[in-house]
């Protein structure tokens, strides 16, 4: 595993997202003149009709590699440099933890403290996150701890990296990319949600235009993903379970079923058995966090959906000739 530079990743995710882009324009533009769609006679279709946006993201073929914080291994965790080197890499999924600001921004940071991963004026970055305002926040360097805590992958354009919000997020990717959003929850509902919905709404990323799941919401707070579902009842939702070193119980499972697509648990926790409740009952397995490449190994043996982890390159090595994702879907088995 190499260390990629913020510039370097920035460049080649831009550069990685303009091939993609013209790679789908090109099918898209193939696909028009086969089928004679798209176009009135004469009319040049690639420049009056823009590609519909599910072509472009379909249901991935694999198992799903979700980027744990961006490719944070290699760069710093929540920052643009993390999330466009996890795309460079081919990541499906990026994910996004979210913290709300005290004047009510969201923003993805892992801790509701910003003492770890924060440096910077010690009245706006350090401290709890829910106390500081955007203004403050955007103070904050959110790459410099990573090349204290690993010289070996340091990188000199990481210094001074800022905290980006959830709409600067959705600003920069758009609709070209699949979010993968946890809700921080200490307990019930976080306050996270209705903002939430707003910005995906706004974005486009609620209505299923977008692809195949290209927006799931997670969350270790059942209440917060049915609150979730009460407002966007579209959006698929994952529920988070806490590491106990036990199976789920499938009564467990019963309760998922009624308002999530699947469940997170900690990878510890997984087994075949587990896998096959789940898929019994249409629910996905996307177990946390796994950067090993032997436990990738057992973990798509088993049969899981997809994984989280900080090295997407390595897990994008071990899928090769593992099962698609799991087919049915709750609306497939109707509920
Ligand atoms: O969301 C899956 C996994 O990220 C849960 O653990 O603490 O890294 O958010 P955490
Ligand atoms: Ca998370």
């Amino acid at each position: 595993m190499g260390s990629c530079g913020a510039q370097r990743a920035e460049d080649a995710a831009s550069r990685g997202g303009r091939i993609r882009i013209a790679g789908l324009l090109a099918v898209w533009v193939l696909a028009v003149s086969l089928t004679g769609c798209g176009g009135g006679d004469g009319e040049d279709v690639a420049t009056t009709t823009t590609p519909p946006v599910d072509e472009a993201l379909q249901a991935p073929d694999a198992p799903v590699v979700i980027a744990h914080r961006g490719a944070s291994g290699d760069a710093p965790e929540h920052t643009f440099a993390a999330y466009d080197l996890a795309l460079e890499q081919g990541a499906d999924y990026v994910e996004q933890d979210l913290q709300l600001t005290a004047d009510g921004v969201l923003v993805a940071l892992h801790d509701a403290t910003l003492d770890r991963t924060a440096r910077g004026p010690t009245e706006s970055c350090t401290g709890a996150v829910a106390t500081k305002t955007i203004e403050q926040l955007r103070e904050c360097d959110m790459g410099s701890w990573f090349n204290e805590a690993y010289p070996d992958r340091a990188d000199p354009d990481y210094v001074g990296l800022a905290i980006p919000t959830m709409e600067e997020i959705l600003d920069r990717y758009g609709t070209d990319v699949r979010y993968y959003i946890e809700v921080k929850s200490s307990g019930a509902e976080s306050g996270m949600e209705e903002p939430l919905v707003e910005l995906l709404t706004g974005s486009g990323l609620v209505d299923g235009g977008s692809g195949f799941r290209q927006v799931i919401v997670q969350s270790f707070s059942p209440e917060s993903l049915r609150l979730v579902r009460s407002l966007a009842p579209e959006l698929p939702l994952v529920q988070l379970f806490v590491v106990s070193g036990d199976q789920l119980t499938e009564a467990l499972l019963d309760d998922v079923v009624a308002y999530a697509v699947g469940i997170g648990p900690s990878s510890v926790d997984v087994d075949e058995a587990l896998v096959e409740a789940a898929h019994a009952r249409c629910l996905a397995v996307h177990p946390y966090t796994v950067d090993d490449p032997t436990e990738m190994v057992r973990l798509l043996d088993v049969g899981v959906d997809g994984m989280f982890t900080n090295v997407p390159d390595v897990l994008l090595g071990q899928r090769a000739g593992h099962r698609a994702p799991l087919e049915c879907t709750p609306e497939a088995a109707g509920r």
